[in-house]
């Protein structure tokens, strides 16, 4: 039996952080996103007042940021030098920083490093852009989740409480396309399906839904024990 280590993967704003929590605390798993690594790496280069078109200035500053990161209830806590940056890592210049930042190689290096260090136990819910072609890719089971742009900019939309008038959300709708741009077109991991990997379009799908349906393949692959408790934050 393959040890149960699930990638998941797939665009901003699919539902991968909140399925990937759930489906983690439905099988007793721990859980890791990974995007917060990026952001907290943004997050020093922000402080550092780094040119965030100076790729070799980001990698230096992101090489010497003490990033350090715990499971909590509600997802993962992430300190940076030492100070916890949980909240920071979500605010609006961080959104905006971290694409330049996650596409610097030698950053990448780095998260990756710290990623498998994390996987190496072998089981857990690790979620990402490129957790199952090359954070693990000999996780047994790779799902890439995805949704139409406009559905993600409304889910978005209420993560972050903004209101939802049309013109909030063709902004995020806009915010999305062009990460989703820069995620798919980077040259060092691009954000794809892994080969094996099942795609779960959510676009018209019940969050309940979306868990049920990969513990499911996770209890018969893994041959999982389930708890019997269904819904927890
Ligand atoms: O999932 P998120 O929005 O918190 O991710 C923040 C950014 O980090 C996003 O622009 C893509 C990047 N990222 C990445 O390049 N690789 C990952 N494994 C996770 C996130």
């Amino acid at each position: 039996m393959p040890q149960p280590l699930i990638a998941i993967d797939g665009p901003a704003g699919a539902g991968k952080s909140s399925t990937a929590r759930q489906v983690a605390w439905r099988l007793g798993l721990p859980y890791l996103d990974t995007g917060a690594l990026y952001r907290a790496a943004a997050y020093a280069a922000l402080k550092q007042r780094v040119d965030l078109k100076d790729s070799a200035a980001i990698a230096k500053v992101v090489d010497k940021a003490v990033i350090t990161f715990a499971q909590a209830e509600r997802g993962v806590k992430v300190w940076v030098d030492g100070i916890d940056v949980t909240s920071d890592i979500r605010q609006p210049d961080v959104n905006l920083a971290v694409s330049p930042v996650c596409e610097v190689s030698e950053v990448r290096r780095k998260m990756v490093a710290m990623q498998r260090n994390w996987a190496a136990r072998g089981f857990g819910v690790i979620e990402g852009r490129d957790i199952g072609t090359t954070v693990c890719p000999n996780a047994g089971l790779k799902v890439f989740m995805t949704a139409r742009p406009e559905i993600r900019a409304l889910r978005r939309g209420k993560e972050l409480g903004i209101d939802q008038s049309p013109e909030s959300l063709a902004k995020l709708t806009a915010e999305i396309a062009e990460r989703d741009r820069r995620d798919t077109e980077r040259d060092d991991s691009p954000l794809k399906p892994a080969a094996e990997a099942i795609i779960l379009d959510t676009s018209d799908m019940l969050f309940a839904d979306q868990v049920n349906n990969i513990v499911r393949v996770a209890s018969e692959r893994f041959g999982t024990r389930l708890y019997s408790g269904s819904t927890r934050p």
